[in-house]
Parts: structure tokens; C-alpha cells; sequence
């Protein structure tokens, strides 16, 4: 009989993971012209933002953040945006009537940033049709489970709770429905025996920063119909000309 022998536990980035697809080009295949213009939201720590942030700063991502907007006044994205330089708009949904009217907003704002995908990363709203049909097949977000399992809040629990032993990511379109749109890109990780929510989050936040990068080009990539590479070089510290 075979013994169960530990996982071993070690640091969040240090345990297998499994990315699909991966983007193994070592350069741009041709650069576009002009970057990517994304408009990230955020709720929160923002750290999926600086993840982004800086795989432009390094090179890999060939995108630009016009504008971060973010729905709490309290959010260390609003400070991450700050020391980027990246200028952010605070649209705090308490102000407003309606999640329409809200959304309305946000739609006006991004539009008048020149913004062209919109990226929520870790937005913590439910988001209507006005910012859907704003953004038509240009709206990304980042769940932390394998969708379609564990959808909605609380996904790390859920994960946890139910007993699975591979959880993981997801870059996905988003549609009306919550986490319920086409699956751009996927990380997996075990789930370890003594993992509680804040170390299961921790190792798949590591690969929600590796796959979003990556991600927003391949669903840029898909729509103008060019290779992946255009937008995305995993080379550190390539700088596009
Ligand atoms: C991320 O783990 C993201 O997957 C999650 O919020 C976190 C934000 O972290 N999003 C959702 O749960 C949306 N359903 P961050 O603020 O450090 O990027």
C-alpha cells in the first residue's frame, strides 16, 4: 500500500502549478504599434494592478494604464496607483442612485481615458449591462477558482469547504451573469492539508499575477486576429523600441 507522503510546504511561489496555454516566446513576434490602452478597476489591495503595472514597466506587456478607477476610498490600489504615477478616479458606489447609474459613470470615465480593454481586477461590484455594452467583448476579470467551479464570493473557502485538492485561477470575458464568461487563461495549484483561505489565496494570488499579463494580450491578440506575441513577451526586461 502506497503511504501518503507530504507535500511538502514551502513558500506561496515554490509549489507546481500548471498554466494553459502558456506564451513561450522569448521576444515580440512584431510589436504593435500602439500599446494596449487598459482600464483597470479595483477594489482592494490591487495587487493583480501592480502585477500588470509592472509587467509594462519590465517589458513583457505591451500596454499602457490610462486610468485605475477603484469604488473605496480606503483601497491600497488607490496608493499603488499613486507611486505608478498612474492616475486613478474614485467612484464610490454609496454616491450613487443606482448600479446603472454607477456603471454609467464608469463607462464615461474609461471612455474619456481612451480606455479600449477594461480590466477588473479584483472589482468587487456585480457589474451591469450599461458597462457590458460600453465595452462589448473588451471587459476581462480574475476569479481565484477553476471556473466554472466556486464561482461568486468567498471562492477560496468554497474551494477549501468542499474538499477539492486543485484549485487554481481564471482569466475570464465578463458577461452579465457573475464569473460566468469565456475562459481566456487558467493556473492550477494543489491544495495542501493544512492550508487555511489566507495560504491557499497567497498561492494562487502568485499565479493570478503570472497568468493576467499574459492573459489580457491573448484576448487582445484574439480579437485583432494576431499572434499573442504582438502584446506579450514573458523576456523580462525586454523594452519595446
Ligand atoms: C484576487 O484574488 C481576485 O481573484 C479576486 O480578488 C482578489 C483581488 O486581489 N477577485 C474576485 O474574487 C472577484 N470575484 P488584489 O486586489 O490584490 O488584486
Amino acid at each position: 500500500m502506497t503511504s501518503h507522503s507530504a507535500v511538502p510546504t514551502s513558500s506561496p511561489d515554490s509549489i507546481p502549478s500548471l498554466v494553459s496555454p502558456i506564451l513561450v516566446a522569448s521576444t515580440f513576434a512584431t510589436p504593435a504599434a500602439t500599446p494596449l490602452r487598459l482600464g483597470v478597476m479595483a477594489s482592494g489591495s490591487g495587487s493583480n494592478f501592480e502585477a500588470i503595472a509592472q509587467a509594462i514597466a519590465d517589458g513583457q506587456l505591451h500596454a499602457k494604464i490610462p486610468v485605475l478607477i477603484c469604488n473605496n476610498r480606503n483601497a491600497k490600489a488607490l496608493e499603488r496607483a499613486e507611486r505608478w504615477g498612474i492616475p486613478s478616479v474614485l467612484l464610490d458606489h454609496r454616491t450613487f442612485a443606482s448600479r446603472e447609474d454607477l456603471d454609467r459613470q464608469i463607462a464615461e470615465t474609461l471612455k474619456q481615458h481612451g480606455v479600449e480593454w477594461v480590466i477588473m481586477a479584483g472589482w468587487m461590484r456585480r457589474v451591469t449591462q450599461v458597462l457590458i455594452d460600453a465595452f462589448p467583448d473588451q471587459m476581462l476579470n480574475i476569479h481565484p477558482s477553476l471556473l466554472p467551479s466556486f464561482p461568486g464570493i468567498r471562492a477560496v473557502e468554497q474551494a477549501l469547504q468542499s474538499g477539492v485538492k486543485i484549485s487554481g485561477c481564471t482569466v475570464h470575458y465578463v458577461h452579465l451573469e457573475v464569473d460566468s464568461g469565456p475562459i481566456v487563461m487558467q493556473a492550477a495549484v494543489p491544495i495542501l492539508a493544512e492550508d487555511t483561505p489566507a495560504t491557499l489565496q497567497a498561492r494562487i494570488q502568485v499565479q493570478e499575477h503570472r497568468i493576467f499579463p499574459p492573459a489580457i494580450a491573448l484576448a487582445a491578440a484574439q480579437k485583432a486576429g494576431v499572434d499573442p506575441t504582438t502584446f506579450f513577451s514573458p523576456l523580462a526586461n525586454h523594452k519595446v523600441s
